[in-house]
């Protein structure tokens, strides 16, 4: 017999949210087993997670969510009760150069995965009582709103969980696709689920293809900062443990076929959010102020670009308590620090695979 209270499967946790996910509930909840299965792509790292492999109630397993005999069978060795299902791919711009990977991995991944826990599940005596598969998606299956104010909040408008879905790039097509086929899984088999809408999250552990890690780098290296387009896109940020503490919230509370969404109401101009890290990195280098303004390049812009992405996370603060606990100042200030002081880290995921892709992104963006 299992000595575990629960068994949960955490995908894709050797990812950027992932990894602080699965650090934050195999420390808090030492009855739980944590199973993370992840494929190590370019964007998994397993020493994102070395504080906690050797916990007796951790467990690591590599290999793809699409592979359904290796998912049926950690569904049976593991008794699992719960999924907390993140591994995607997550970045935009590659999703522009090759949306196929992201159809097979966001949307097949997630379609094995509810299939594997449907059937598993069934089979059991008790069914679908005490479980849950628990979807993390975007604020970025709602599409994009208007900019009609020049300081925050950036317009009248907010991305509610009755917000109709209108994804334009094709990651966000990609995880609208999977949201939908957790509904679907929720209405025709009757099987517990929750999804979660989060904005742009950003601290340790990023990949520096996001903005705010490639541009911490790219400053500290006076490296050139493309800006696309003329930088007023705007941004709702979160700091990762802050969404971290909402799944924990949420998860627990059990609520099946409901949707939240996670946002602080932190909104910024990326123009804004790049003068500030200039400044941040600036000061803690002891460097003349102002002194790498000089960096920002403003380059041709995305296509299919996102203006703004505002999130209304009244839902999820009225009904279950949680609130946003850094603000964005002090979430900047941990994150410069922290790739200051991690700098092995960096030039391990920027080496190799990573640096072609970025010969590519932008060698000829002009
Ligand atoms: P990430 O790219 O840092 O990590 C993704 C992880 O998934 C990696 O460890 C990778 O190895 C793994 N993975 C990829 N394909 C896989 C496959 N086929 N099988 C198994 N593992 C695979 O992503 P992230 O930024 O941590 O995002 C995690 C989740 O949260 C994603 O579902 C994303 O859509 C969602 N999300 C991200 C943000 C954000 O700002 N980063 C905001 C809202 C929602
Ligand atoms: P990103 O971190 O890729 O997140 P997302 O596209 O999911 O919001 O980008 C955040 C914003 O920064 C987005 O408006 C695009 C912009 N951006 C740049 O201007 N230059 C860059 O090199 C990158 C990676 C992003």
């Amino acid at each position: 017999m299992d000595s575990f209270e629960k068994n949960i499967l955490i995908t894709g946790g050797a990812g950027f949210i992932g990894s602080h996910l699965v650090r934050h509930f195999v420390r808090k909840y030492p009855s739980y087993r944590i199973i993370n299965l992840d494929a190590l792509t370019y964007a998994g790292n397993l020493s994102n997670l070395r504080d906690i492999e050797e916990c007796p109630n951790y467990v690591f397993v590599k290999g793809d969510i699409c592979d359904g005999e290796l998912v049926s069978g950690l569904f049976r060795t593991y008794r699992i009760d719960a999924v907390i299902h993140l591994a995607a791919e997550s970045h935009v711009d590659r999703s522009v150069l090759d949306p196929f990977t992201f159809a097979r991995t966001n949307v097949m991944g997630t379609l094995n995965l509810l299939h594997c826990a449907r059937t598993c599940w069934g089979s059991l005596k008790e069914g679908f009582d005490g479980k849950l598969f628990y979807h993390i998606s975007t604020d970025e299956v709602y599409g994009d709103l208007p900019i009609t104010r020049d300081t925050a909040p950036y317009g009248e408008s907010f991305f509610t969980e009755e917000t109709a879905y209108r994804p334009h790039s094709p990651y966000s097509a990609s995880k609208a696709s999977s949201d939908h086929f957790v509904r679907a899984f929720h209405d025709t088999y009757g099987m517990p689920v929750t999804i979660t809408n989060c904005s742009n999250n950003y601290g340790p552990f990023q990949h520096p293809e996001k903005l705010i890690p490639l541009f911490i780098n790219n400053i500290v290296n006076r490296r050139p900062l493309p800006v696309y387009g003329r930088g007023e896109n705007v941004r709702d940020w979160l700091y990762v443990e802050d969404h971290v503490r909402a799944i924990d919230l949420i998860f627990h509370a059990r609520r099946s076929g409901a949707t939240f969404n996670i946002g602080g109401f932190n909104e910024r101009r990326n123009i804004d959010v790049i003068r500030t890290l200039i400044s941040t990195v600036d000061r803690i280098l002891g460097r003349a102020e102002g002194e790498d303004e000089c960096l920002v390049t403003f380059v041709g812009d995305r296509p299919g670009h996102d203006l703004r992405y505002a999130i209304d996370s009244s839902l999820l603060t009225g009904e279950l308590g949680w609130k946003c606990q850094v603000s964005f100042e002090q979430g900047i200030e941990k994150t410069v620090r922290w790739y200051l002081g991690h700098t092995r880290w960096l030039e391990e995921v920027t080496s190799g695979e990573y640096m072609k892709y970025y010969d590519t992104m932008y060698s000829g963006r002009k």
